[in-house]
């Protein structure tokens, strides 16, 4: 492979979710392959403070390279590297091209994966049964409308654990960005189209999350401005995202990607609602009402549905320069 098409891979990888869309993946192109580090500047010391969602991001981004080479019928030997590298760089994997494999069938949903957090069609009994049918070795369904109001004030005070603090919220509200004028917005982070919000909502969310944050609290009025506002009991379904027990997080990350495209292909869209596996009450509620063994650890969980009809929001990346280095 030349050069130009190892850089197409990682292009195609850069194409993989993170977590706040911080883009942590950076690539260096070697002589059999590529070698992925992380860039420890992209942390989020309060979100993410053990590193868990980064080396998910960075999962992700592996397996987005391994779709990448075989769509180009090219097998990977994946090898990880524990640490080392450059200043601010970690080095965490290394990915040598093999010989020829048939195209990955998942690869095809890449390019038109996305998160979608507005709001979905109303599903139908006929949506809510094909997103059942998405029930897999590490993928529980919530799909009874019952249960997906309670999934509605699980998250609903799962977020609001996490938002009531100060750290976490000005470090969430750092990496958004509310105005078409902020010099990040086709970047990284989470621009006010990817979070399906208008320019008021937008206005109105970087003030609510920010200095009138502690006023509204205090009136009782900010709880209820963070909440979903419960819609997931109109979405076809909650998918739960589960893994065993003590399993490397960059391994889980790589499940994570396949299952969200896997969603994709049956024709749904989903936005992550990690809320309600990080926190841990929400956790062990949704693990007993989807009956999830013990030895299996309940990772994320998305909510799915039809999208509307309408323009796919365009994805905010780095440019290719950057994710690639010398
Ligand atoms: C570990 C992890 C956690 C995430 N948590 C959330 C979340 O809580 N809410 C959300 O809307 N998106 C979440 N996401 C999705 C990212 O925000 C999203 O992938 C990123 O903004 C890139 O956008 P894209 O998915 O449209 O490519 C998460 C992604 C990862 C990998």
């Amino acid at each position: 492979m030349t050069r130009e098409d190892m850089a197409a891979l990682v292009a195609e990888a850069a194409l993989a979710p993170s977590v706040h869309n911080v883009q942590p993946a950076r690539w260096r192109i070697d002589d059999d392959g590529a070698t992925l580090f992380e860039d420890l500047s992209r942390r989020l010391p309060a979100a993410d403070p053990t590193g868990h969602d980064a080396a998910m991001s960075l999962g992700a981004a592996a397996e987005g390279f391994c779709l990448a080479a075989s769509r180009a019928t090219r097998g990977v030997r994946v090898e990880r590297l524990q640490g080392g590298g450059e200043t601010g760089l970690r080095r965490t994997a290394h990915f040598a091209l093999s010989g020829p494999v048939e195209p990955d069938p998942l690869a095809e949903w890449v390019d038109r994966r996305s998160s979608f957090r507005g709001g979905f069609e109303k599903a139908s009994p006929a949506d809510r049964d094909a997103a059942t049918a998405l029930v897999g070795d590490d993928a529980a369904i919530l799909a009874d409308p019952a249960t997906l109001r309670a999934v509605d004030r699980h998250l609903d005070e799962a977020s609001w654990r996490f938002m009531r603090e100060d750290p976490f919220r000005r470090e969430l509200l750092s990496w958004m960005r509310l105005s078409r004028g902020h010099p990040d917005w086709a970047r990284d982070g989470l621009n006010a189209d990817a979070m399906a919000m208008g320019p008021i909502a937008a206005r109105g969310a970087g003030l609510v999350l920010g200095p009138m944050f502690g006023w509204l609290a205090r009136a009782g009025l900010a709880k209820p401005l963070v909440s979903e506002g419960g819609r997931i009991a109109k979405d076809a379904a909650v998918v739960l995202f589960h893994r065993p027990v003590g399993e490397d997080p960059f391994d889980s990350g790589r499940k994570f990607y396949r299952l969200w495209l896997r969603i994709e292909a049956a024709g749904f869209g989903a936005a992550v609602l990690a809320a309600l596996a990080d926190d841990p009450e929400a956790n062990a509620w949704a693990k007993h009402v989807a009956r999830i063994p013990q030895d299996r650890r309940l990772v994320s969980a998305f909510r799915l549905g039809r999208r509307p009809a309408g323009p796919i929001t365009a994805r905010a990346r780095l440019p290719i320069d950057e994710v690639l280095i010398g």
